[in-house]
């Protein structure tokens, strides 16, 4: 049975949310994230970042432009252990600026992905999973990625049915 690690991104604090702000004690990402973990189990990791962004939404926006402009490479607090006993890697994220954020780049650049198959998930406000798909693909040499799932961020914690329908489809 392959083994799979899902691994993730998700902010926490001031977010935009179906054209408003909204504070969430939880990341929508991370909700997405444990219900593929329940679906189909594996291993949760959550990437956090040594500097957090901001809190303030609007603050945090212009923290990730200025990253993505100067293609940063954040240091991030830890990497997934024994990443070569994976096969099957669920990469979860939010759509930050029609993309991942760079903290994710800073995660995936490090792996050799042969022989792995990489399941993309991504939650945004309107912008889909954007380029990322094509970014994923240009850092995970020799992967097979497989369709992504793009989940309003607003209606995450409705999504169950959908993710666990999907992940269990794709793997
Ligand atoms: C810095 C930043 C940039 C964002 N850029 C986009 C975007 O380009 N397109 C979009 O649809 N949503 C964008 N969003 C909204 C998030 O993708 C959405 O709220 C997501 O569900 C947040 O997930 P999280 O709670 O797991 O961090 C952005 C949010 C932030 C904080």
């Amino acid at each position: 049975m392959a083994k799979i690690l899902i691994v993730y991104y998700s902010r926490k604090g001031e977010n935009y949310w179906n054209g408003g702000l909204k504070n969430i004690s939880k990341g929508n990402t991370e909700r997405v994230a444990e219900f593929i973990q329940k679906a189909v189990g594996g291993d949760l990791f959550e990437v956090e970042t040594v500097k957090p962004y901001s809190e303030s939404y609007m603050t945090c926006i212009e923290e990730a432009k200025a990253e993505l402009r100067a293609k940063a490479r954040p240091e991030i607090k830890a990497f997934p252990e024994n990443f070569d006993d994976y096969d099957t890697i669920f990469v979860g994220y939010p759509n930050w600026w029609g993309t991942m954020p760079m903290c994710m780049f800073t995660l995936l650049e490090k792996y050799d992905f042969s022989d792995k198959t990489v399941i993309p998930f991504c939650t945004n406000e309107g912008s889909g999973m954007g380029g990322s798909e094509r970014d994923l693909k240009k850092l995970c040499v020799g992967a097979t990625v497989k369709q992504g799932l793009a989940i309003h961020g607003a209606e995450s914690a409705e999504s169950e049915s959908k993710v666990a329908a999907w992940a269990k489809k794709s793997v």
